[in-house]
């Protein structure tokens, strides 16, 4: 395994000095805080890295270069998972290191949100899920990811074919410069798909997901960059959800939205859930809470914590999450 960047470790090692209490785990309830459970409930810790975190906590470990075990609350385990992040390490120009032994279950039909300060690695690991990270020269990776028991790093994965089935959305809309309805059933043509009853169900059967069909429907072939910024990603949506992805990969959709346009794609997500896997990085504490079933803590590439967002906002498991769901640092 390659150095770990110095410049990261003492990054690390500031922000980790600077409050000694953030790098425990949350003690046995107290009277301060009688509803926070006993430190280490449920918390799934590896062999490797137990007596550290026990110790001194997460935030402590990674100061010294460690990777700590997440703490991964049992409700997860209790879903049916379509995505399984194994072990997993990402490294950019070989030896820059951004994802550290991330070993997480996104469950089947849920919102999963990615949170963490900026740098963590949300982005990377999102988009090592459907490899366009692949498309970046000299990155490198240990470890897998699983679609539905499938190798997405295994030999002889077909990226193009893997890709179909994950959808992704990104921070800025990206509408293609064509019409609204080339733009939904673009997957489809590159398939080959050339009649026009499928290509027309599937464009109507999109936007009406993307509860924007009633707004476009009589201009459907005027061009996409015609549409409002909310509308804009409103069909990147309906461009995802076209081929029915079994992930969808959602990159901090809301950032260049305003609080009206963020509510409907808010609301949107929340129709999605149960039809479609979610899987979405924020920035916005209160969207997690909001939109998402299960909240993922990332901090300098690792996992830190992961459970039900009620749980995680409500009752961390450790003082890192809590002082950063608290806004105490990141
Ligand atoms: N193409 C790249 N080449 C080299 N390093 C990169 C590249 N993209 C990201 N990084 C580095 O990898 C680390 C993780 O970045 P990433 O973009 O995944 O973080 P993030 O959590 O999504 O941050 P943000 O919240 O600001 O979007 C950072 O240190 C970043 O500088
Ligand atoms: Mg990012």
């Amino acid at each position: 395994m390659p150095e770990r960047p110095d410049a990261v470790i003492n990054d690390t090692v500031t922000h980790a000095t600077e409050d000694a209490a953030m790098n425990q785990p949350i003690p046995q309830s107290t009277d301060a805080s009688p509803d926070l459970p006993a430190a280490g409930a449920g918390i799934a810790v590896s062999a490797r890295s137990s007596k550290a975190v026990a110790e001194d906590g997460p935030l402590q470990a990674i100061a010294r270069g460690e990777t700590p075990a997440s703490a991964i609350h049992d409700s997860v385990g209790e879903h049916e998972a379509v995505l399984e992040i194994d072990h997993f390490d990402f490294w950019y120009n070989q030896t820059a290191q951004a994802l550290y032994d991330i070993s997480m279950n996104v469950p089947y039909g849920k919102v999963t949100s990615l949170i963490g300060p900026s740098g963590c690695g949300k982005s990377t690991l999102l988009r090592s899920v459907n490899r366009l990270n692949d498309l970046i020269d000299g990155v490198r990776i240990e470890g897998d990811m699983r679609l539905k028991n499938e190798s997405i790093y295994g030999q002889g994965v077909d990226v193009i074919e893997l890709r179909k089935r994950m959808g992704m959305v990104f921070q800025k809309s990206n509408p293609f410069p064509m019409s609204i309805y080339e733009n939904v059933v673009y997957a489809l043509r590159i398939d080959g798909e050339r009649r026009k009853s499928v290509l027309d169900e599937v464009c109507e059967r999109s936007l009406r997901g993307a509860a924007l069909w009633d707004e476009v429907k009589d201009r459907l072939h005027d061009l996409a960059l015609g549409l409002s910024g909310v509308q804009q990603q409103r069909l990147c949506i309906a461009r995802a959800i076209a081929a029915e992805p079994e992930v969808l990969l959602m990159d901090e959709p809301c950032s260049a939205l305003d609080p009206i346009a963020t509510g409907k794609i808010e609301d949107l997500i929340d129709e999605l859930r149960g039809t479609y896997t979610i899987l979405i990085v924020t920035h916005n504490m209160q969207q997690a809470s909001r939109t998402s079933d299960f909240t993922a803590f990332m901090y300098l590439g690792r996992l830190i914590e992961y459970g039900a967002t009620q749980d995680l906002f409500t009752k961390p498991q450790l003082r890192a999450t809590e002082h950063y769901i608290t806004g105490r640092f990141g």
